[in-house]
Formats: structure tokens, C-alpha cells, sequence
């Protein structure tokens, strides 16, 4: 190493220690703060049905959850601190285009919602996006470049999440390759104290915030701030809220909703026992069927509590292969463990808490993988479906292999879609784009 390098490297090393919390670094080596598989009795949780929404009662619940959004009383919030790693891309994987006909990035769509929202409602809904510290300044250039998707620039808050240094399964932190320390950020869970310190708790409680939607950027058909969750939530009082979609098979990669020992809890995938995993009711169906789609309803005055304490939320321990340099400053992988935590943690610790589920196809698309299922080739063909089922509702002939695309500014829902029916012509016979 030169020694300009090395000076670089210790510069880099000085200012990554003093973001550490070394107090808490002790303890999760010590095996403390360490999240435990929930060993308790475990059994389904209730869960409002996807048909629910077409009750009357449901009707009552919607319009007040379109008061909430009428009176500024709700946030939209997207975790976006994650890198598309598994999907083989750099930089944010919100910049990733999705649409299908005009390649709309996942922050455009999300950006569009909101403001087809605030023109519906007539109202202001600030946008929270968490990034970290690898994505941040790209993250702010893109909404920038963008002239923020036509949201005002001063109702989108940006706020970055805090990183854990990685260690060795002897317990000792990892040179990264850039020279300073290896480090990784903090989790989704990582939402909670980053809020608080970026101080948008106090910008939510100045504008009168009482509820968070919570949504992860992967996902190109979520119904931001969905009305109906929003009256359901509220209305029971709920402290923390989940939609789940009915699991396609035994194997899928997504947390269930289930009871522990009474208290609602979602078991991530990958802790789930096996007997728990292919466990089947009497007619032979999966019987923990309730899928997470990573979408919460959050009270704001719930996530203050939990900023109370900073380690409320458990720590998880994943062994990864982790990117480093050997003595001669080559390039290896070693084996490391790295830290993070859990947002749907903070479900067992509510008092109340509801479970909707929804319909897959309507929403939830999630960009996981390069290709096959929950990919990007698989959301944008689940977005012309939805969209071509809608205006196959409005009488609309549409040839076969026509992709159609409908911008959330033009229509957010098929009850939308149908009051413009005079706007859309009857055959449609090539790709289609509505705005
Ligand atoms: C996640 C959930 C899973 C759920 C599924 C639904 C976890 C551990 N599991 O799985 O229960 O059923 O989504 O799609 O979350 N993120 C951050 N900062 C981080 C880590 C992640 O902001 O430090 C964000 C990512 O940008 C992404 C989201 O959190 O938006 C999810 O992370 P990801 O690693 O993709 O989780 P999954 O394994 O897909």
C-alpha cells in the first residue's frame, strides 16, 4: 500500500469508528439484543378476507379512512435503503424502470400515486424515503433530475439509515475494500431510529401526522395509503397494521402473519420450523398461509415509543460472504456476520394490530430476482394483466399480446377507470399508454 493510501485508509477507518455503537457492538457479540425465534404456541391469525372489501360495511370504513386523507393525517413512507444486489444492478434499486410501456422507474409510480392522491383527496400527503449510506447522494440526484416525479421538492424527505459494522466469526471488524471499515446498514427495522434522529418525527407530529403507511420500493402495484387499511386500522385502533396475500405454495419467500402465544407475529421465511413451513389445515391447504407484503400501517405516536428505546427492536445474526482484502491488500471474501433489524419485530409489542389480506394480482409485484418468478419481466406482466383487466371491466376490446399502461395521474383504480370509459377508445389493437 502506498502511502497516500494508507493515510486515505486510516482517515476512512477514524471516521467509520465514530459512527459506531460500540456498547452495542460489545453486546451483540456477547450473544445479547440477539433475536430468538419465537419458541411459543403458535397458531393462524385472524385476517379480514379479501372479500370484505366488497361489503357495505367496508364502504363505511373506506371514507373514513378518506377522512384521514382529507385532513393531511397521513404519511407515505418506502424503505429504499437496500441494494439490488440479488437483482445484479448498482445504484438505487428504486431507479430501476418498471412500467411497461413508458419504463417508469419504481420511484416515479410511487411518486405518481401520491400525487394522484393529494389531487383526489385534496390534500398533502409528505413523502418519507429511507436510504442508506450507499444509495443516499444517488438516491436525491434521481428525484432532483427529475423534478421529483411532480411532487413539491419540500414534501419529500429524504433520511439515510444507520449501518452496523460487520465482523468475523472471530468477532473482529473487516477492512472493506475501499479501505475503511466494512460496514452494513442497519435493517429496515433501521426506519425507527433514523427517523428520529433525521428528526422527521418531529416534521410528522409540526404537519399533524397521525398515521404511517409503510411500503418496501420493490413493489410496483402497491395501493399507497389504501384507504380501506387506513379506516381498518385506524378505526380499530390499531398500533401497527399488515396486508398479506395467500401464499402461492409451501416454499414462497415471504414472512407469515401468525399468532405467537396469543400476540401477533410475523415469522420471516427463513426462521420458519419446517413443521410450521408444510403445516396443512383439515381440507389439505396451506394452513400458515398469510403472506407478508412488507406493507404496515404504522401509528406515529407507536414509532415514539419505540425510539424510547433504541434496542427495542431484536437484532438479527446472518452469516454473509463478505468482500475484504488479505494482508497484501488483494482482494478475498471471508465469511462475516453481519447484523440487522426487523420493522414487522415491533408487531408482537402492540396492543391491537389488523391483518387485511388482498389480492396478489392487484398488488403486489415484488422485484426480487433477475429472472423467472418476482422479477422485473414478472411485475411488468402483472401490471399490463391488472391493467388490462380493468378495462376489460369498462367493455374494452384489447387485442391479445397488447401491453397497456395506465399512469396512477390518469386512473389509480378500476372504479376510476370506469368514469373515464368516454375518454378510452373501445378496440385497442396496439400498446396503449394512458395519461
Ligand atoms: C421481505 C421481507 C419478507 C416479505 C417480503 C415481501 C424481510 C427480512 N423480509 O423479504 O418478510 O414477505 O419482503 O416482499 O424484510 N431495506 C432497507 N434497508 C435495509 C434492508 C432492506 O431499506 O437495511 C429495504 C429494501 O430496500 C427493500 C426492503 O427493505 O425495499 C426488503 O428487503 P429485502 O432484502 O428485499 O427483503 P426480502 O428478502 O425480499
Amino acid at each position: 500500500m502506498t502511502k497516500k493510501a494508507h493515510d486515505l485508509s486510516f482517515k476512512k477507518i477514524k471516521h467509520d469508528l465514530k459512527e459506531i455503537d460500540f456498547n452495542l457492538t460489545k453486546n451483540l457479540l456477547k450473544g445479547e439484543k440477539l433475536f430468538a425465534s419465537p419458541g411459543g404456541k403458535i397458531e393462524p391469525a385472524p385476517v379480514i378476507p379479501a372479500s370484505f372489501e366488497e361489503s357495505k360495511e367496508a364502504q363505511d370504513i373506506k371514507s373514513h379512512g378518506e377522512m384521514l386523507l382529507s385532513q393531511g393525517k397521513v404519511a407515505a413512507l418506502v424503505v429504499a435503503g437496500g441494494q439490488g444486489s440479488r437483482l445484479g444492478i448498482s445504484g438505487p434499486k428504486g431507479a430501476l424502470p418498471i412500467s411497461p410501456v413508458r419504463h417508469k422507474s419504481l420511484f416515479c409510480l410511487h411518486a405518481q400515486k401520491i400525487s394522484a392522491l393529494e389531487k383526489r383527496y385534496s390534500t398533502r400527503i409528505p413523502f418519507f424515503i429511507m436510504t442508506s449510506r450507499v444509495n443516499d447522494g444517488a438516491t436525491r440526484k434521481f428525484f432532483k433530475e427529475n423534478n421529483w416525479f411532480g411532487l413539491k421538492s419540500n414534501q419529500v424527505h429524504f433520511f439515510v439509515q444507520g449501518m452496523l459494522p460487520s465482523v468475523s466469526k472471530k468477532g473482529k471488524f473487516i477492512l472493506s475494500r475501499d479501505g475503511g471499515l466494512f460496514m452494513n446498514p442497519d435493517g429496515h427495522g433501521g426506519v425507527i431510529s433514523a427517523l428520529k434522529k433525521s428528526g422527521g418525527l418531529d416534521i410528522m407530529s409540526a404537519q399533524g401526522i397521525e398515521e404511517v403507511f409503510y411500503f418496501q420500493v420493490d413493489n410496483p402495484l402497491v395501493r399507497i395509503c389504501d384507504p380501506l387499511f387506513l379506516g381498518l386500522h385506524n378505526m380499530q385502533g390499531a398500533q401497527m397494521s399488515s396486508k398479506v396475500i395467500r401464499k402461492r405454495d409451501f416454499e414462497e419467500k415471504v414472512g407469515v402473519v401468525v399468532l405467537v402465544d396469543g400476540k401477533t407475529t410475523i415469522v420471516e421465511y427463513s426462521d420458519m420450523k419446517d413443521e410450521d413451513r408444510y403445516a396443512t389445515d383439515d381440507k389439505g391447504k396451506i394452513l400458515y398461509w398469510a403472506g407478508s407484503i412488507a406493507i404496515h400501517i404504522l401509528k406515529r405516536d407507536f414509532i415514539e415509543t419505540l425510539t424510547n428505546d433504541v434496542t427495542a427492536l431484536p437484532y438479527h445474526k446472518a452469516i454473509k460472504k463478505i468482500p475484504t482484502v488479505d494482508n497484501d491488500g488483494k482482494p478475498i471474501e471471508v465469511d462475516g456476520i453481519k447484523f440487522e433489524t426487523f420493522i414487522f419485530d415491533a408487531l408482537p409489542m402492540t396492543r391491537s394490530s389488523v391483518t387485511l389480506e388482498v389480492k396478489r394480482e392487484e398488488e403486489f409485484a415484488p422485484v426480487k430476482n433477475k429472472a423467472g418468478q418476482d422479477s422485473v419481466q414478472s411485475a411488468i406482466d402483472m401490471q399490463v394483466n391488472l391493467y388490462r383487466s380493468w378495462l376489460k371491466k369498462a367493455g374494452k376490446y384489447i387485442s391479445p399480446g397488447v401491453k397497456i399502461e395506465i399512469s396512477p395521474i390518469f386512473a389509480l383504480d378500476e372504479a376510476d377507470i370506469m368514469k373515464l370509459s368516454p375518454e378510452i377508445p373501445d378496440r385497442i389493437e396496439t400498446d396503449l399508454y394512458l395519461e
